[in-house]
């Protein structure tokens, strides 16, 4: 089998991965695609460093057994906690997420910044080290965000819950002066509309799904792995740990297919 037409692999804890998946696909249409929702594992915000690493070992081995040539983890969450023993575990290209503090830090005019993202996300040093590189000055404030996640599985993408929450996070973060908002989390993107509506037209909303689909193209680029029979390519499947039937009609919805 041609190396260029395997698939990208993508994964997350649930149905946010999405949200990079669909840039993927707007970037690289001709090729294929694996997405892994891990559903029951869902959501990995709140869970030791140790169970998710665990967790994204077991899905690349899946993704691997699928013939997968790149894997993006399309999860913020999980790239804080796993990438870098993946990356020196495997052979194969991983590309990971980080919250998009660096944009957001070059274009705060107020040089307040709220960052939006798991708890997980949040405690890593990893994301200590993003803060400390890119501020430069700029107020860089954390906001962990229980529920959203949980909002985002279900499909409750607007309503009382969802939008109880989002007030909740977002208010004091817009009481401190923040004219930025980081979604660090892949499933926040599909709140999008909502976040944008409670904190202002005026605010700005960053997130790294389009810059990651370009990471991808060039890494495949520098590995020879880009597809080039595009015409027999462009298919998108999908496979997860939980109940896959009952997931589908979110899938569907948030993919606009539905
Ligand atoms: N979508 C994920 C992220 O980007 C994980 C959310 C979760 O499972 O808590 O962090």
């Amino acid at each position: 089998m041609d190396p260029a037409a395997a698939p990208i692999g993508l994964f997350d804890s649930g149905v946010g991965g999405l949200s990079v998946l669909r840039e993927v696909r707007a970037l690289l249409p001709g090729e294929d695609l694996l997405y892994y929702a891990d559903s029951a594992h869902c959501p990995y915000g709140g869970q030791p460093v140790a169970a998710i690493q665990a967790r994204a070992v077991a899905i690349t081995e899946t993704l691997l057994a699928a013939h997968c040539k790149l894997i993006v983890v399309a999860c913020n969450t999980a790239t804080i906690a796993a990438v870098e023993a993946l990356r020196a575990s495997y052979p194969l290209p991983f590309v990971g997420m980080e919250p998009a503090v660096k944009p957001a830090c070059a274009q705060t005019r107020s040089g307040v910044v709220g960052v939006l993202a798991t708890g997980a996300a949040l405690a890593g040093d990893k994301f200590h080290r993003l803060v400390a590189a890119h501020a430069d000055g700029v107020r860089v404030i954390t906001q962990p965000c229980p529920g959203l996640v949980e909002c985002v599985e279900s499909g409750e993408l607007d309503g009382p819950r969802t939008e109880a929450l989002v007030r909740r996070y977002i208010e004091p973060l817009r009481a401190a002066g923040a004219d930025t908002l980081v979604l660090g989390c892949t499933h926040y993107p599909f709140l999008r509309p909502l976040i944008q509506r409670i904190a202002g037209k005026e605010v700005m909303l960053v997130d790294t799904g389009a810059a990651v689909a370009r990471q991808v193209q060039r890494v495949l680029d520098r590995e020879a792995l880009l597809r080039r029979d595009t015409d027999a390519g462009g298919q998108m499947r999908w496979l997860g740990s939980g109940d896959v039937q009952a997931l589908t009609p979110v899938v569907e919805r948030l993919l606009g297919c539905a």
